[in-house]
């Protein structure tokens, strides 16, 4: 680290009306930050390339029984440093991560009384900037209650936004499908919030790292004008937003920028604003596939209730263990396993056990033969937002598993409101979920949470927290009423929420017309709206750790197609998005970590679309065998979505593949040296 002391860099201001102003750079020099006040407010700017991303923009907080923190500020001083680290992550996107930025400390004072004091602490990289607000330890601010964060982006043109509400259908829901507007047109969303400014040269996406002890941060729309949003966080039961004491910080605010939207991933700004491992050995924390009592449920051949449908019993979860032992796959999910799903599970939280489970389960012979064939148990935690109850329970339960081996939670938390009347994404569930990260490293478990929080980088600190939802998923395609996923749903999800984080999406559905459960589905019906090439695609395009072949084990028999999911890797060294655009295309490359082999995932929305892609990031001098998954003759994802082609070809660097999708369809490449297993 190298520091430049506390100068107050003084420069020609270009605010006209700013009274003293600071900045920092990226190590590139394109993206600037500058800070200054005006008329006793402090305001933030971003440049790129010296254009105006977003204009002045005002910094402030209001409280309950204080003055709000906003007015009579002014730059007592400020300080510079650069940081320039690369380190290696346990398992991801991506194997290494460069750390590479310039920051900023601003000193803020109010100008009388009750003279408070925090700094600015303003980060730029070369793909963003961030900021966060730290308070000092101070009489004047000791402990506070947060009703209001008026952080605001404004956007220096009334730029194109990819969006999901943060106030609608439902309170609290990730799981919708995006619109696509003018910021001018934006109530309040959630973040990541992708958008592109009207020149089209620039990418922007709002966000926030390292959420530990605060609120979520949504976005409200613009109010006064047409492209100021605001930071609007979570509230708890009665309105506060944050309680806390000094000395305290907030998360960052992160403005992730890119001149191609195919530069927006793999998103790696998140990840170094939050601190390094605490994990001390991570070798008992690995990325696997896995298989689960789960589909049955969602299309009703199975029942997480006791009872003839139960899917959770010992003779059902040993076949699925025997599938995933003879197809190379690491875990079974067994949802519906313990005592609670009687009745209205979502009504009766306090009902559940984490320990107890219905007497046709027996826990201990299954997670005895499971080991026995190299298979661990992932275990299912159904919340339904009862978190006292959790809370209660979980030291004993994750002993327990400990106990059995059991090394992976998959979390749940179905409810409209949280236990005391919390939103789901309050202060109070932030905080939840951290008791379990914590607690599930301490018992050396895995995490994958549904209805989540979104991902805003712990899995730096806490590598078990491997996967989460968080969005719309696979089920959606399983469920009536709704109607389905519609073919452009990936393909906007790529450069939305999974700029945060891995996504258990689950898929892998080959019956996706349902014949196996009644007469084949039609558009209208809850039914799966891709090519099953595209469900193949699926594995590269959407990360995660933890990846799941969610069909039943019975549509895997006889299907050639099968071969791409027991081969696919789940953890990569590099991965590259070679071309794309939101909501029609993306295609992404991946190498697989500690391997010479490449994975190749290509998607489209409902119109059918032609590419070469040249195989420049492979080896030179070698040559590789590509096993191409494709959509077949005449594949279209609503007239005949199962007809894939397979065939396998030899290239080297200078091949380009040729590829072509149906409507709704995809293309999965396994690219491997040649001369390895078929
Ligand atoms: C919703 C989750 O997303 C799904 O995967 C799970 O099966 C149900 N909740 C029941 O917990």
């Amino acid at each position: 680290m190298r520091s430049f002391g506390a100068t107050l860099l003084a420069v020609v201001i270009p605010w006209s009306v700013a009274t003293s102003q600071v900045r920092v750079a990226s190590p590139n020099g394109r993206n600037v930050v500058e800070v200054a006040t005006h008329e006793g407010r402090l305001y933030y700017l971003v440049r790129r390339d010296g254009r105006p991303l977003l204009t002045p923009s005002m910094l402030g907080f209001e409280f309950r029984g204080a003055p709000p923190l906003r007015d009579g500020l002014r730059i007592v001083d400020s300080s510079r440093s650069t940081f320039d680290t690369t380190w290696t992550q346990p398992w991801g996107e991506v194997s290494r991560i460069r750390d590479h930025h310039n920051e900023l400390k601003v000193s803020i004072a109010e100008t009388g009384p009750p003279d408070r004091k925090f700094t600015l602490a303003v980060r730029a990289f070369n793909d963003g900037v961030a900021f966060r607000y730290e308070f000092p330890a101070q009489a004047n601010l000791n402990d506070f209650e947060i009703t209001d964060e008026q952080t605001e982006f404004a956007m220096a043109d009334n730029a194109r936004a990819w969006w999901i509400a943060s106030n609608r259908p439902r309170l609290d829901r990730s799981e919708q499908l995006w619109s696509e507007g003018p910021v001018s047109t934006l109530d309040s969303v959630q973040t990541p919030l992708t958008m592109e400014a009207r020149d089209g040269k620039t990418f922007v996406v709002i966000h926030e790292a390292n959420l530990v002890d605060y609120a979520r941060m949504n976005i409200r729309g613009p109010r006064m004008d047409n492209r100021t949003l605001r930071a609007d966080l979570a509230p708890m039961a009665d309105g506060v937003k944050v309680r806390g004491h000094t000395p305290f910080v907030t998360p960052w605010r992160t403005i992730q920028i890119a001149d191609k939207v195919t530069e927006l991933s793999p998103s790696v700004i998140g990840l170094n604003l939050n601190p390094p491992s605490v994990i001390a050995s991570t070798d008992w924390i690995k990325p696997m596939k896995y298989v689960g009592i789960w589909w049955g449920m969602h299309i009703n051949t199975m029942t997480w209730s006791s009872g003839p449908k139960h899917g959770a019993t010992t003779a059902n979860t040993k076949r699925y263990i025997d599938f995933a032992a003879t197809n190379g796959f690491g875990g079974v999910l067994v949802e519906g396993w313990n005592v609670g799903w009687d009745g209205d599970w979502i009504q009766n939280r306090n009902a559940f056990s984490f320990t107890q489970a219905y007497p046709d389960y027996d826990l201990v012979a299954l997670a005895r033969y499971a080991h026995s064939k190299g298979v661990k148990l992932i275990v299912h935690n159904e919340t339904s937002g009862g978190i006292e109850n959790y809370e209660r329970q979980m030291d004993s339960a994750f002993a327990l598993y400990q106990s059995l081996g059991l090394d992976a939670i998959k979390s749940g938390y179905v409810t409209d409101t949280i236990t005391g009347g919390h939103s789901h994404w309050s202060q109070r569930m932030v905080q939840h979920y951290r008791l379990v990260i914590e607690k599930a490293a301490q018992h050396h478990i895995m995490l994958d949470a549904h209805e989540p929080i979104h991902d805003t980088g712990e899995r730096r600190t806490y590598p078990n927290m491997m996967s989460r939802e968080g969005a719309r998923g696979q089920e959606y395609n399983a469920w009536g009423g709704e109607g389905g996923n519609p073919p452009e749903h990936e393909t906007i999800l790529f450069f939305t929420r999974l700029l945060d984080g891995p996504m258990d999406f689950t898929p892998g559905i080959f019956d996706i017309l349902r014949t196996k459960t009644g007469p084949a589905r039609t558009n209208e019906d809850a039914r799966v709206r891709t090519t099953l090439a595209k469900q193949l695609a699926l594995y590269v395009v959407i990360y995660s750790p933890l990846q799941m072949a969610a069909d039943l084990p019975e549509n895997y028999v006889n299907q050639p197609a099968f071969q791409f999911i027991r081969d696919v890797a789940v953890d990569w060294d590099t991965s590259r998005v070679i071309d794309g655009r939101i909501g029609d295309y993306v295609i992404v490359a991946r190498k697989q970590r500690n391997s010479s082999q490449w994975f190749l995932g290509a998607i489209t929305d409902e119109e059918a679309r032609t590419f070469d892609v040249p195989l420049t990031f492979l080896d030179r001098g070698k040559s590789y065998i590509a096993d191409i998954y494709a959509d077949g003759s005449g594949a279209n994802w609503l007239t005949n979505p199962l007809a894939v082609g397979i065939s396998h070809r030899t290239v080297t660097r200078n091949s380009v593949l040729h590829i072509a999708m149906a409507p709704g369809g995809g293309q999965a490449i396994r690219i491997r040296p040649a001369g390895r297993r078929p």
